[in-house]
């Protein structure tokens, strides 16, 4: 989503300020600006589109500016154009702001102030902060009090960045509900809304928390809370390497991502479980090591999930787990819908929050909501809280109790793929480690399962190196398709619609995700010749049920496309085209079937020649509602 860099020091702000925002990019983005200071003087930069055309306004410009911010926005309020992309500006120019988030009392304030004379240029809700901060820096003693009294007016998500024209040494940044982090170099500071942008200069880095305002200027970083006391932060070291945010090769960050998930898969496993477990010699502990706190497993009776996109297919797959494997009740709940309409509370439940970048608000903002109301009351209906996230630094590790850690690297395109793969597996832990708990399977089973899972990194391996060529021959014959269907039914029913999404988030086709006994109910109605239908087959429990779900789409002429692990030849004489998936478990299928689903959703993407990486519309990290 929007995208924050800043930068004070004694190099070309400009340069500093253009690649940052090449590490934002991924996040999604329709227009990108910056403003700099110079001489008493704020020079602002805006273009629509991508990077590049803001790229192009600043050839032949010599800016020697070594302060400024930069931005790229996705739109909430106002189109984008370039009237309403950042820095927006106050009337005489002398404040530039950059914000992520939305300010919920924007026409409040802008009727305010369009009374007492502001002349506003945009429809955003941003650019009402810099006439506010404006309005207060004839009565501060500096930028850093103007920004402090003007937030006070603000509700809403936000996190900004500010500079002024006559305060060439100052570069203010707040935070409430919107992330933000400050890197710190020598002689030189810079602040981002995502660790992407600093890592190419600095390793040490702050994170802001909600409530906090920080002035960085050449000399140092002071960082306050919006009541004025200041506050002292230690600086983490980042252990990131540069190379993580490059394509190594790859055509695009999406396929690197999916070509990675074998190592995902295996350092999960080395983070998660005990290699030297065995159910006879070591029946005292559980193989699973999560860290969990004790009074989480404490008569627990009941687990909710709340996730959003991928992050809630996922989640689905957890709750199979959960329920079949140690029959703890668990619902999913999108996090948008349940913060407004919660579950009835129930005692001794476990809510969980997925969410691979820990920064989409609707999920901060549903376990925040459930953190609030279980506090009120009493011991056995206390929130227990734990959150799945791939970003150990971000907003959501300050919402909950535990985090588990998805060790999956960053990840740069915006369908997620290896991601997802990582929750799986830490919904398998955390099964197995409950399932341990409360002795809900025999031990040897346990280990069965665990011996099966140190079996799938090469499993997906395998897959790739014999699938891949196939996938992207078949994809060509879809690159005009206007409509799929996925079909799937129990633990694969969620990689159908995982498989739907990633196809209609990147290639634009319209695709549907169906539990495969559910299609006579509907879709069936929307099948012919011209729309392929994707079968998840795994054998196991639903395998022949699942079978006869797709001849009954075979009877109304569909092209049918069957994931399955079944011999060729039976395969043949039903599916037309058959994407094959190395023998395994029906219980751990999900972690191979979702391979194939998403090649052929970037195959038939990189065939129609579509932006992959950063598809239309779509940001990696959603913070505002
Ligand atoms: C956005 C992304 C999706 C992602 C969803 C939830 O919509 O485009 O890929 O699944 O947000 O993100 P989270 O970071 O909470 O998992």
């Amino acid at each position: 989503m929007c995208g924050i860099v800043g930068y004070i020091g004694t190099k070309i702000a400009t340069d500093i300020l253009i690649s940052g925002l090449e590490r934002l990019e991924y996040r999604g983005y329709d227009s990108a600006g910056i403003a700099t200071v110079l001489e008493g003087k704020i020079t602002c930069i805006r273009a629509k589109g991508k990077l590049f055309n803001l790229r192009e306004k600043l050839e032949n410009q010599v800016n020697p500016s070594q302060i400024g911010i930069g931005h790229t926005r996705w739109a909430t309020h106002g189109k984008p154009e370039e009237r309403n992309a950042h820095p927006h500006l106050d009337m005489n120019e002398k404040v530039a702001v950059v914000q992520n988030g939305i300010i919920e009392n924007y026409r409040e304030l802008r009727q305010e102030l369009t009374l007492k004379g502001c002349k506003f240029l945009s429809d955003t809700d941003t650019e009402v902060i810099p006439h506010l901060i404006a309005s207060y820096l004839s009565e501060s003693s500096s930028l850093l009090e103007a920004v402090q009294k003007a937030i006070t007016h603000l509700t809403g998500a936000f996190a900004i960045a500010v500079i002024g024209a006559d305060y060439p040494d100052e570069l203010i940044v707040a935070r409430q509900q919107a992330p933000l982090i400050l890197g710190l170099g020598q002689g030189e500071f810079f602040c981002a809304s995502d660790i992407t942008a600093l890592i190419p200069h600095t390793h040490a880095v702050v994170t802001l928390d909600n409530g906090e305002i920080a002035r960085l200027t050449p000399l140092g970083l002071e960082i306050y809370n919006f009541e004025g006391d200041r506050i002292k932060k230690q600086p983490r070291t980042l252990n990131w390497s540069p190379m993580l945010v490059e394509k190594q090769g790859f055509r695009h960050y999406m396929l690197k991502e999916i070509h990675e998930q074998p190592s995902v898969v295996r350092t999960c496993l080395e983070a998660y479980v005990n290699g030297a477990w065995n159910a006879e010699r070591h029946p005292d502990f559980s193989p699973i090591n999560l860290g969990l706190p004790a009074h989480f497993y404490d008569d627990l009776q009941r687990v909710d999930i709340l996730a959003c996109g991928t992050s809630w297919h996922a989640a689905l797959i957890g709750k199979y787990l959960l329920e079949q494997v140690t029959g703890i009740p668990t619902n999913v709940h999108y996090a948008s819908e349940y913060r407004y309409a919660p579950a009835p509370i129930t005692p001794n439940t476990l809510t969980i929050g997925v969410t691979q970048s820990g920064e989409t608000a609707d999920t901060l903002a549903a376990i925040e909501m459930e953190k609030d109301r279980r506090n009120l009351l009493e011991k056995q209906f206390q929130p227990r809280l734990l959150g799945i996230t791939n970003r150990p630094e971000s907003s959501i590790v300050h919402a909950v109790d535990h985090i588990i850690n998805l060790h999956a690297d960053i990840e740069i395109g915006v369908a997620a793929t290896k991601t997802f793969l990582a929750q799986v597996m830490a919904f398998y832990c955390l099964t197995l480690d409950l399932a341990y708990h409360r002795r809900s399977l025999p031990l040897e089973r346990l280990q069965e399962i665990i011996e099966q899972l140190y079996k799938l990194p090469f499993a997906i391996e395998t897959l790739i190196q014999e699938q891949e060529k196939k996938i992207e021959q078949l994809a060509h014959e879809f690159a005009e398709t206007k409509d799929f269907i996925f079909l799937g039914r129990g633990i694969n029913f969620p990689i159908a619609l995982e498989g739907a999404l990633k196809l209609k988030e990147i290639s634009y086709i319209h695709a549907e995700g169906y539990p495969a006994g559910e299609m006579k109910h509907g879709p069936i109605a929307l099948l012919d010749s011209k729309v392929p239908v994707v079968t998840i087959a795994m054998p196991g429990k639903v395998y022949e049920k699942a079978l006869s779900n797709a001849q009954e789409a075979k009877a109304r002429d569909a092209r049918l496309i069957g994931v399955t692990s079944m011999n060729q030849k039976e395969a043949e004489t039903i599916f037309n085209d058959i994407l094959v998936v190395p023998e395994v478990e029906e219980l751990l299928s999900p972690i191979l079937t979702v391979i194939p689903l998403q090649l052929l959703a970037y195959y038939i993407a990189a065939r129609r020649g579509l932006d992959v990486d950063q598809p239309r519309n779509l940001a990696k990290s959603v913070t505002v509602e």
